[in-house]
C-alpha cells in the first residue's frame, strides 16, 4: 500500500478562512431562477414562490453568500425591470443566452430569498450595455435609507429597510468577446473605476470586485489584470477569476490534476496584484474572489428552442470522477485561503449546478453536492499549511502531481480539527498518516467517505447512488492516527478535543 504523511501545526496557519469562500451563484439563466429557486404553484413552493425542497438542500450546505443575477445575464440587464408591480413588469429578449426574461423575479424577490436561506447576497452592476450611472442608482436603491427617489422607490415596493448590500462585482467577464458590452482592458479599467467611486460615494461601506479575466487561457490575461489594476487599484478591494474544468478528451488522470492548474493561476493573479502594488507603492492589499469555478462539460445550451422561457440549458448531469474534480478544487481554493477571501461554486441549482429539480417535481443532489457541502460545514476555520510527503505522477499535462492532495482546517472555537483529502490513485489504497503532536487530546471522531463508485456514476431524479459513508473512529488519542484513503477517494477525517 502506498503512503502519505501530513504534519500539523497550530503554527502553520495560512489564513483564518473567509466563510465567503464556499459561495455560490444564480444567474437568470435556464432553470437557475424559473423552476429553480422560484417556482409558484409547486407542491413545495411557499407563499413567495419559493422552493422550499431546494431551501432545505441548500441551507444543508450553509451557503454563506450567492452572487446575484449573472454571469452574462447581467452585462445585458435592466435592473429596473426586476422592481415594483409583477404585472408591470416588461418581457425581455435575454441576448446572452437567447432566452425570453419574465422578470417576474427581481432584486427584492432575490433579497427575500436570502434571508429565508440564510444567506448574503453578492451583487452584480452592468457594465455591459450600462454603465456608472445605473449602476450608482443601484446602490441608492438598495442601500440608501429613504428620503431620496430610488430609495424611495424602493420603500414603494414594499422594502421599507434598506437591503444594505455589502458586496458588489463591477460587470461580469469584460475581456470575452462574447459578452454585452466587451472592453479592451483600457476601456474596461476607465468604466469600472468610475463605477465604483460613484457606487462608494453612495455607500462608502461597500466593497466591489473588479473582473478579472475570464479564464487563464485568455489571450489577455495577466495583461488583463495589470492594466485594469493600474487604473483601479484605489477604488478596489477584490478581483476575480473564473474557471471551469472539463474531460472532453476523457483522460481522468488528468482530469484529476487539473486543480494544479487552479493552484497555479490563483499564484499569477496574486503576483500580478503584488505587482501593481509595489508599483504603486500601496499599503492596500487585493485578494481575490474566485466568483465562478467548477467542472462544466457534459452540455453545451444549444439545443434548446431560441426566445423560449426558462429552457433546460448547461444542466450538466456530474459524475464520481467530477466530484472528485470538486473536492481537489476545494482543496486548492483553502490552501489559497490567504488570498481567496471570495469563491462562488458556478451555479447552485439547475445550471452546472449541486442541485437539480424537476419541474413541478423533485428536488435532489448531484455527486458534487457532496465534497461543497462537507467543505463548507467542515471547512469553517483555520486553513493550516499541510506539510505533505506522498508520491507523486505524471499525467498528458501536469507534472509531478500528487498522489494524495490535502488540506487541514482547525476550528479553535469549536475545538474540531477537519482534513480533506483526495487519493488520486485508481488502485491502490494510501495509508495516510496524520501526524497531530501539536493537537494533543485531539481524537479521531469520523471519516466521511466518496469512495468505491463507477468513476461515471450520476444521481438522477429515479436514483441518487453516490452518496457518502461514514464511519465512526475509535475516540482514542494518538499522535499518529493512520487513516486508510481508498483508491479515488474524497475523505473528511474529522477530530474533536477530548
Ligand atoms: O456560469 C455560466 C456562465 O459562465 C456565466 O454566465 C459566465 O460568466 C461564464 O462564462
Amino acid at each position: 500500500m502506498k503512503q502519505s504523511k501530513i504534519t500539523l501545526s497550530k503554527d502553520y496557519r495560512i489564513a483564518k478562512i473567509d466563510d465567503r469562500i464556499f459561495g455560490s451563484f444564480i444567474e437568470h439563466l435556464g432553470r437557475a431562477v424559473y423552476g429553480g429557486i422560484y417556482e409558484p404553484g409547486h407542491p413545495a413552493a411557499d407563499e413567495n414562490g419559493f422552493r422550499r425542497d431546494v431551501i432545505d438542500l441548500i441551507k444543508q450546505i450553509d451557503v454563506p453568500i450567492v452572487r446575484y443575477p449573472g454571469g452574462n445575464f447581467v452585462s445585458g440587464y435592466r435592473w429596473e425591470d426586476g422592481v415594483g408591480p409583477v404585472e408591470q413588469r416588461p418581457r425581455r429578449l435575454e441576448l446572452a443566452w437567447s432566452t425570453t426574461e419574465p422578470n417576474t423575479f427581481g432584486t427584492n424577490e432575490f433579497m427575500r430569498w436570502c434571508k429565508e436561506v440564510h444567506t448574503k447576497p453578492m451583487m452584480a452592476v452592468n457594465l455591459g450595455t450600462r454603465g456608472a450611472d445605473d449602476a450608482r442608482n443601484l446602490v441608492e436603491y438598495c442601500n440608501h435609507p429613504g428620503g431620496t427617489y430610488y430609495s424611495d422607490l424602493r420603500r414603494s415596493h414594499g422594502a421599507a429597510q434598506p437591503h444594505d448590500i455589502k458586496l458588489w462585482c463591477l460587470g461580469n467577464e469584460m475581456d470575452g468577446e462574447w459578452q454585452m458590452g466587451h472592453k479592451t482592458a483600457a476601456e474596461y479599467g476607465r468604466a469600472a473605476t468610475e463605477a465604483a467611486k460613484l457606487m462608494k460615494w453612495v455607500d462608502p461601506s461597500i466593497e466591489l470586485v473588479l473582473c478579472g479575466s475570464s479564464n487563464s487561457h485568455m489571450r489577455t490575461f495577466g495583461e488583463w489584470e495589470a492594466t485594469t489594476l493600474d487604473l483601479c487599484y484605489d477604488k478596489i478591494d477584490y478581483v476575480s477569476l473564473h474557471q471551469y474544468y472539463d474531460c472532453h478528451d476523457g483522460d481522468i488522470a488528468n482530469f484529476l490534476a487539473k486543480s494544479c492548474d487552479l493552484d497555479q493561476y490563483i499564484k499569477t493573479v496574486v503576483c500580478v496584484c503584488d505587482y501593481i502594488k509595489g508599483k504603486k507603492h500601496a499599503k492596500k492589499q487585493i485578494n481575490l474572489s474566485f466568483d465562478e469555478w467548477n467542472v462544466w462539460y457534459h452540455s453545451h445550451g444549444a439545443d434548446f428552442e431560441k426566445w423560449s422561457e426558462a429552457p433546460h440549458i448547461l444542466e450538466d448531469v456530474y459524475n464520481f470522477a467530477d466530484a472528485l474534480v470538486v473536492g481537489l478544487m476545494l482543496i486548492a481554493l483553502l490552501k489559497n485561503s490567504d488570498r481567496v477571501k471570495v469563491a462562488c461554486l458556478a451555479q447552485l441549482v439547475n445550471v452546472i449546478a449541486p442541485i437539480m429539480t424537476e419541474n413541478g417535481g423533485k428536488a435532489w443532489a448531484q455527486t458534487i453536492f457532496y465534497p461543497y457541502l462537507h467543505a463548507s460545514r467542515y471547512g469553517r476555520g483555520y486553513a493550516l499549511t499541510t506539510l505533505l510527503e506522498t508520491t507523486k505522477h505524471d499525467t498528458k499535462d501536469f507534472s509531478d502531481v500528487p498522489d494524495v492532495d490535502a488540506i487541514s482546517v482547525w476550528n479553535d472555537e469549536k475545538e474540531e480539527l477537519t482534513v480533506f483529502a483526495v487519493n488520486r490513485d485508481f488502485e491502490e489504497d494510501n495509508l495516510l498518516k496524520i501526524n497531530l503532536k501539536d493537537f494533543a487530546g485531539y481524537t479521531p471522531v469520523e471519516q466521511i467517505e466518496l469512495a468505491g463508485f463507477d468513476l461515471m456514476a450520476v444521481n438522477t431524479a429515479k436514483s441518487q447512488p453516490v452518496q457518502p459513508t461514514k464511519k465512526a473512529l475509535s475516540g482514542v488519542y494518538d499522535a499518529m492516527p493512520e487513516i486508510a484513503l481508498r483508491p479515488l477517494s474524497w475523505n473528511v477525517i474529522r477530530f474533536g478535543k477530548q
